[in-house]
């Protein structure tokens, strides 16, 4: 007999083809109707109203439907879900994602939260750079390792997902805007050194608008600057984070292939509890964490060469160790880096630190990604051009 559970129950072979998870679970089947002559009238909740992916659903849904005995035609309506279901839905996500790490247990390279993980076409190694809080210099870091990577002569992108705060075409002394390649990918802008960069005010009209990125248009953008993007063969991406573990750092852990996390801190980080947020939000999405840079560790007075610990004494190596963390390094206070950052000529900027923290990062990334690809052949055919 045809009747709505029937119908509910044949829907939930129906996935959300963005999300990948059963609409039913996802509380998106909001009225099933059936009449005498056979005719299902289905009214589906959608995550986003006018999401490329409803055509694609809905087609879905007929299909499914219209298999059941009974069944003469299939009408399919769609509505958008309400800010606060959509919140609910996120909420049930991350919950689904943290469930199903604890009991899995074990590295799986498939999405976690139900959301699935895009590809990784040419790209060789993601980076993600985090922190606990803000203006601790992850920007910098970014920049800085993109930079000493390019010099060592990697191919190197970077991703800006700091929707709110994007800084990262400023310190490269980029404007200009990205165009649409003939494959419908857009081509991203390139710094005077050659480093490929996305960021979102590179796109906008008026960058210096503020603009409020709600939950699923952060995840859907940060996906878009990533996927819709030409980054070509590169062997580094790397991927500057807002502070926290706000929406943008989880899209990108849902979404994007991590391969390794860089965590960046101040000695004004006292407390370990603010790093360690971004460092367990790392290790629940199963991203390798590369180790910890400590930045603004000191200042060394241009003469005599004194170190003083302007904002109290580096902890850095102690705050790697409670953490449970290799320590990469710290990296003086040098106004240098402000001056230059705020010229768009961060490439100029050297320091032997950061050389080495560059070298270090790249034959650890090497080691990792040769792990995670053990016994498979490396899809890779761009080799460094030592300089
Ligand atoms: N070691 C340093 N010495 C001097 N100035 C620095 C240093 N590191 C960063 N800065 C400056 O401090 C400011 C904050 O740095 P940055 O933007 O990299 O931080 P952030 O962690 O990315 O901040 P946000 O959380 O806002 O994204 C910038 O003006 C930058 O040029
Ligand atoms: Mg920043």
């Amino acid at each position: 007999m045809l009747d709505k559970a029937v119908i509910l129950e044949q829907l939930r072979g129906v996935l959300d083809p963005e999300i990948g998870i059963s609409i039913v679970d996802l509380n998106m089947v909001r009225d099933i109707g059936i009449n005498e002559d056979g005719i299902v009238q289905v009214k589906i909740a959608l995550t986003v109203q006018h999401c490329p992916m409803a055509k694609t659903l809905q087609a879905d849904v007929e299909k499914a439907v219209g298999k059941l005995d009974g069944v003469k035609s299939v009408n399919v309506e769609t509505t958008a879900m309400s800010k606060k279901e959509l919140e609910e839905l996120r909420v049930k996500l991350q919950a689904r994602a943290t469930n199903s790490q604890t009991q899995s247990g074990q590295n799986t390279s498939t999405a976690g939260p139900g959301i699935n993980k895009l590809g990784k076409r040419g790209i060789r190694n993601i980076i993600a750079i985090v922190s606990g809080k803000g203006g601790v210099g992850k920007s910098f870091v970014t920049s800085m390792l993109a930079t000493e990577l390019r010099r060592q002569g990697y191919e190197v992108g970077v991703l800006d997902a700091d929707l709110t705060g994007p800084s990262i075409a400023k310190v490269f002394g980029l404007s200009g805007k990205p165009y649409k390649a003939e494959n419908g990918l857009i081509v991203p802008a390139k710094s005077k050194t050659g480093i490929k960069v996305m960021s979102i005010n590179l796109v906008l009209d008026d960058p210096t608008m503020p603009v409020i990125w709600r939950g699923p248009i952060v995840n859907s953008v940060i996906r878009q600057l990533y996927w819709d993007v030409d980054w070509g063969d590169v062997h580094y991406l790397l991927v500057d984070l807002p502070p926290g573990t706000s929406d943008s750092p989880l899209t990108v852990f849902q979404s994007l292939p991590v391969d390794g996390v860089i965590v960046v801190s101040s000695p004004q980080d006292l407390a370990a509890m603010i790093v360690a947020t971004a460092v367990n939000m790392a290790k629940k999405m199963e991203a390798p964490i590369m180790g910890l840079v400590e930045n603004m560790s000191y200042f060394q007075w241009p003469g005599c060469g004194e170190k003083i610990e302007i904002f109290g004494q580096s902890n850095g190596s102690k705050l790697a160790a409670q953490l449970d963390i290799p320590y990469l390094g710290g990296v003086p206070l040098d106004p240098e880096i402000a001056r230059l950052s705020d010229q768009g000529r961060i490439e100029e900027y050297s320091s032997p630190v950061f050389e080495n923290i560059a070298a270090e990062l790249r034959q650890k990334a090497v080691r990792q990604v040769e792990q995670l690809t053990q016994g498979l052949p490396i899809a890779w055919t761009v080799e460094p051009q030592h300089k």
